[in-house]
């Protein structure tokens, strides 16, 4: 064995002082499902699921509505919207739990499908809190040196592991992808993140059996799919109660007050959490709480940058205001976050 070194001083990265926002773009499925048509297989009413979980319509995407298609094309209309030189970009993060292929991963085919084939590409697995935990592995590789441009993409297929015939969730998942451009900056415009995790109620949202156990059934003609369950109230609990807290340390964290939040964009998964929540924060009436669900449905992952985006095209946020993002799900996981929204609004 070699002596050791200890003259030898292996490098710091030069990072940027903070990150901002740059761009942000979105994808919606094509496909329109309405209230009305998820009736058709389950025993509810479009009244009952409004009435629960503030959901009207939601996108379901197509056979050639891919993953890697909808993180794409969001990825672009982020780059277009960020108005920066493509070749800046140096990073694809896509958050995503129902990615097709378990290998290869789908970020490295993003980066080429955006002309940036070769640069650093990998996804990140944390359910519905998937994109704030990209966002918060983005702003710390820039902070640290180890990218200057990062896309950060939400996105998900959730059709393909609902069974349409459960009325427990056939009602509540759509699917879609949202996407920003994190970029370097003198000030800073994204806050610590606010993380964690509790196995110990991991199971409360899950799938009905691994791919092994599939497998092993598939000799089976009458072999069924893992599908998405969810114990609702469990999750609805959580939710309300202890990620609620979680969006008070946020604002701690972050050295912003209530007062100062100007929108309020949570994981779009019941609009009752969303206002429970910003009744615990005591958000002024004046902050615009996101409302994307009402025809977005819960995408996961995607939710968040989808929402973001919706209120800076509709007007409901303009760009540069400071809004709290809270991502909450399987896991049970979750990130907060305050953020100035991008400065650029979203192309068309
Ligand atoms: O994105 C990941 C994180 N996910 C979440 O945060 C989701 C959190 N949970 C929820 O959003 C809500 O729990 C749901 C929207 C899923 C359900 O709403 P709920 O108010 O919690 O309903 P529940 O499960 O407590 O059920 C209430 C009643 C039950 O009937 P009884 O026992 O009171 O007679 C259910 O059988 O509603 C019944 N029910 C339905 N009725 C009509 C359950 N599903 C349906 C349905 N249509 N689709």
């Amino acid at each position: 064995m070699a002596d050791s070194n200890d003259t030898v001083t292996i490098a710091t990265g030069e990072g940027a002082p903070g990150t901002t926002l740059l761009g942000i773009g979105a994808y919606r499925p094509r496909r329109v499902v309405s209230n009305e048509e998820i009736c058709e297989k389950i025993d509810s009413t479009t009244e009952w699921i409004y009435e629960r979980s503030g959901i009207l319509n939601r996108r379901i995407a197509e056979p050639d509505e891919t993953v890697i298609m909808m993180a794409s094309e969001a990825a672009q209309k982020a780059v277009d919207s960020a108005g920066i030189d493509p070749e800046l970009i140096d990073a694809v993060i896509v958050c995503t739990s129902t990615y097709e292929c378990m290998t290869p991963h789908a970020a490295p085919k993003v980066a080429m499908n955006i002309g940036r084939n070769g640069i650093s590409a990998f996804d990140i697995s944390a359910g519905c809190a998937g994109f704030g935990y990209g966002l918060a592995v983005a702003t710390n590789v820039i902070r640290g040196g180890g990218a200057k441009h990062v896309l950060v993409v939400g996105v998900e297929r959730m059709s393909d592991g609902i069974d349409f015939e459960d009325r427990n969730t056939a009602f509540i998942f759509g699917d879609g992808a949202g996407a920003v451009i994190v970029g370097p900056s003198e000030s800073n415009d994204v806050s610590p993140v606010v993380w964690g995790s509790d196995g110990k109620q991991a199971d409360a949202i899950k799938q009905t059996k691994n791919w092994r156990e599939f497998m092993d059934e598939a000799a089976d003609a009458a072999a069924v799919q893992p599908y998405l369950v969810m114990d609702g109230s469990k999750v609805f609990r959580w939710a309300a109660v202890q990620v609620a807290k979680v969006c008070a340390q946020t604002l701690e964290t972050s050295g912003v007050t209530a007062e100062q939040i100007q929108a309020f964009i949570p994981h779009q998964a019941n609009g009752r959490i969303n206002s429970a929540m910003a009744k615990h924060l005591g958000l002024p009436d004046t902050v615009a709480i996101a409302n994307d669900i009402e025809q977005t449905g819960n995408t996961s992952a995607a939710s968040i940058p989808l929402a973001m985006e919706t209120m800076l095209r509709e007007g409901q946020a303009k760009p540069g205001n400071i809004a709290l993002l809270i991502g909450f799900g399987a896991g049970l996981s979750y990130a907060g976050q305050v953020v100035r929204l991008p400065q650029n609004p979203p192309i068309d």
